[in-house]
């Protein structure tokens, strides 16, 4: 189809998408809303009805060997038959993976860690000096990985040495075209992060804690237990799920609510408006972009024939935008019911820190804007960071005088 944008266009490497994916999004979603992008080996889907129904489809699979050569989906692993984690593996393996952590992240574990939560986002938010600070490296970022520092029982004069390496692992992350330096420095995380959880794995077998890694550990199911290998990658998928993601949220939620005054108004005036907050944020401007499946046959989806191996790259941004599902869907609204986003993704794979990701953003934006009461952009305002797959920001910079 003429004049559709397709290919790199539809990633934050354009920078139009970087700065503003809806109105390409809204574009591509009206005129050809299954786009098959000949460009990037993917199919992308835009509509909120398709992504919901494939994410949900529990014939597609995930795991990217299992795509044609070609595929995009390739770009989310290092090479061939690379043992993916639990986010990327299907059948046995996942349900096996998923199930020995899965009553960690339950609602009512969750809720046992807020006061830890609390503890972290006061720890910094007392650290803030005015009159400017940036939101993102003083708050958004430190939160979530040292809440989940915490949680796994890291103790307090490593966290600063965890912290640096879980930013390494980042760094080629999701990347179709990482550099040659951020996989070196990608690799070399990995690395220091391996060695540092298997001294605590080391550890906590011979004197078990109460905290996520002894847990781990502990963690059994018909006799079936997790190999320190197995540990060692679930506690570093933790990492990469849900730390960028859950600091994107903060960001994003707070530019949101200061470009939409009335919006904050009304949340200061009614605190218990904060998890309606969150779910807006979350659909308005969703931290991951896209989520991916795969066909197993050869297929047909809304009449559109598809083969097997092909990559189904869902744009989970543009069906959080859906007309179809939303009125008004570009407006901030606090008091929109219902919103049932897809910014966690769905089916199997539904993401599974969702509970602790929820916690955490509301304690973070809650306590943030009652400890401010005057908090508002700065001068130098914000930019939009470059994690591909990923939308959040860089920096952003605020007065509290
Ligand atoms: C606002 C924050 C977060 C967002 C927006 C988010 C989003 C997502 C999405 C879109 C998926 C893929 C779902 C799919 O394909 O259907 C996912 C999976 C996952 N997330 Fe999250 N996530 C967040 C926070 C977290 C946190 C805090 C953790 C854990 C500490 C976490 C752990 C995981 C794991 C382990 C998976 C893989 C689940 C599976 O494959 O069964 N996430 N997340």
């Amino acid at each position: 189809m003429k004049n559709i944008p397709t290919g790199m266009r539809l990633t934050p490497f354009d920078p139009d998408y970087l700065e503003n994916p809806y109105s390409v999004l809204r574009q591509i979603r009206e005129a050809d809303p299954l786009h098959h992008d000949l460009e990037l080996h993917r199919y992308f889907p835009t509509r909120y009805e398709d992504v919901r129904a494939i994410l949900k489809d529990p014939d597609l699979l995930t795991d990217p060997n299992s795509s044609l050569p070609e595929s995009y989906a390739r770009h989310f692993i290092n090479k061939e038959d690379e043992e993916v984690s639990m986010l990327l593996a299907d059948g046995h393996r996942h349900r096996r993976l998923r199930q020995l952590v899965n009553d960690l992240f339950k609602p009512r574990a969750v809720e046992g860690w807020r006061e830890r939560v609390e503890d972290v986002v006061r720890h910094y938010l007392d650290r803030i000096e005015g009159p400017e600070f940036d939101l993102m490296a003083a708050f958004a970022e430190p939160v979530p990985t040292v809440v989940i520092a915490e949680i796994m029982g890291i103790p307090s004069d490593k966290q600063a040495d965890f912290k640096r390496w879980s930013e390494m692992t980042q760094e080629a992350a999701f990347n179709p075209v990482p550099s040659e330096e951020a996989l070196k420095s990608a690799a070399k995380g990995a690395e220091q992060l391996e060695s540092f959880f298997l001294k605590e794995i080391a550890t906590r077998r011979q004197h078990p804690l109460d905290d996520l890694i002894s847990q781990l550990i502990a963690s059994e199911i018909d006799g079936d237990k997790l190999s320190d290998g197995e540990i060692v990658s679930q506690c570093v998928l933790l990492l990469l799920a849900g730390n960028l993601t859950t600091t994107d949220m903060i960001g994003n939620g707070v530019r949101a609510l200061l470009e939409n005054p009335a919006q904050l108004k009304k949340l200061r005036e009614n605190n218990n408006l904060i998890e309606a907050t969150i779910e807006e944020v979350l659909r308005y401007d969703a931290p991951v972009l896209n989520s991916s499946r795969i066909t197993h046959q050869d297929t047909e989806i809304s009449g559109c024939p598809i083969r097997r191996g092909e990559c189904l790259h869902v744009s989970l941004a543009s069906a959080n935008r859906d007309p179809a599902v939303y009125q008004d869907p570009d407006l901030f609204d606090i008091e929109r019911t219902p919103i049932p986003h897809l910014a966690f993704g769905g089916g199997r794979h539904f993401c599974l820190g969702a509970h602790l990701a929820r916690l955490e953003g509301q304690i973070a934006i809650l306590r943030l804007v009652q400890r401010f009461p005057k908090l508002r952009f700065a001068e130098r305002g914000y930019a939009q960071s470059f994690v591909p797959e990923f939308r959040g920001l860089e920096y952003c910079w605020l007065r509290i005088d």
